[in-house]
């Protein structure tokens, strides 16, 4: 997920996950994001440690209300506030930087480990049918790798961004079959 990341607009998809640890089962579910999703998703965005792990600081407040506004004024930002079990534990949005789209996720800490980005990112790539599709990802985070690569995508390069964070490049092409 790129520096000035994009997030969050639209309808709903479902993707069903099976909780390996407590054999549960959980809806997730996206939807478009509302104004009372905002307080929830600044909440994630501010946690030091997601930060850390995304190589994306937090904005304070101000900054992330104002993000906002300027998502919503762009018609090529699709976003979602992703569900689970009903609760708002996340979003996904893609956004186009330098003519490609990308895709980024934030999930809650306190839901991280139990499928979730992969079942929202499953479910968004049917809302968002663009391919390619890109994603950037801290060459630190192996767990959202470990998303992308779930989905299909394959490392294409690596970078290093403009605060000296090395970034690996993901693509996800379409089936060349249809
Ligand atoms: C990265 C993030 C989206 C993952 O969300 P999540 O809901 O916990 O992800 P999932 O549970 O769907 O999948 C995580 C996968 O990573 C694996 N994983 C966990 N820790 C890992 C590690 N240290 N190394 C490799 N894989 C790891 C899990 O086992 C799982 O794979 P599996 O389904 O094959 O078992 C979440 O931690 C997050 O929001 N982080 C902060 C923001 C961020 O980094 N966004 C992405 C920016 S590109």
């Amino acid at each position: 997920m790129r520096r000035g990341l994009s997030i969050f607009r639209a309808r709903a998809d479902d993707a069903r996950v099976v909780l390996p640890e407590a054999n549960l089962v959980i809806d997730v579910t996206l939807r478009e994001t509302i104004d009372e999703d905002l307080p929830i998703l600044f909440r994630h965005q501010a946690d030091p440690v997601a930060s850390e792990m995304a190589a994306f600081p937090s904005r304070d407040e101000e900054a992330f209300f104002a993000h906002w506004d300027e998502i919503r004024a762009d018609e090529r930002v699709i976003n979602r506030t992703i569900l689970a079990g009903g609760s708002v534990v996340g979003g996904i949005a893609s956004f186009v930087i330098d003519g490609e789209r990308d895709v980024g996720y934030w999930i809650d800490r306190a839901e991280w480990g139990r499928g979730i980005a992969s079942a929202a990112l499953a479910a968004f790539l049917e809302v968002d049918a663009t391919r390619p599709i890109f994603a950037r990802v801290a060459a630190h985070n192996p767990r959202s790798r470990r998303v992308l690569e779930k989905a299909g995508f394959r490392l294409i390069d690596r970078v290093v961004a403009d605060d000296g964070v090395e970034e690996l490049v993901f693509r996800l092409d379409g089936d060349p079959s249809l």
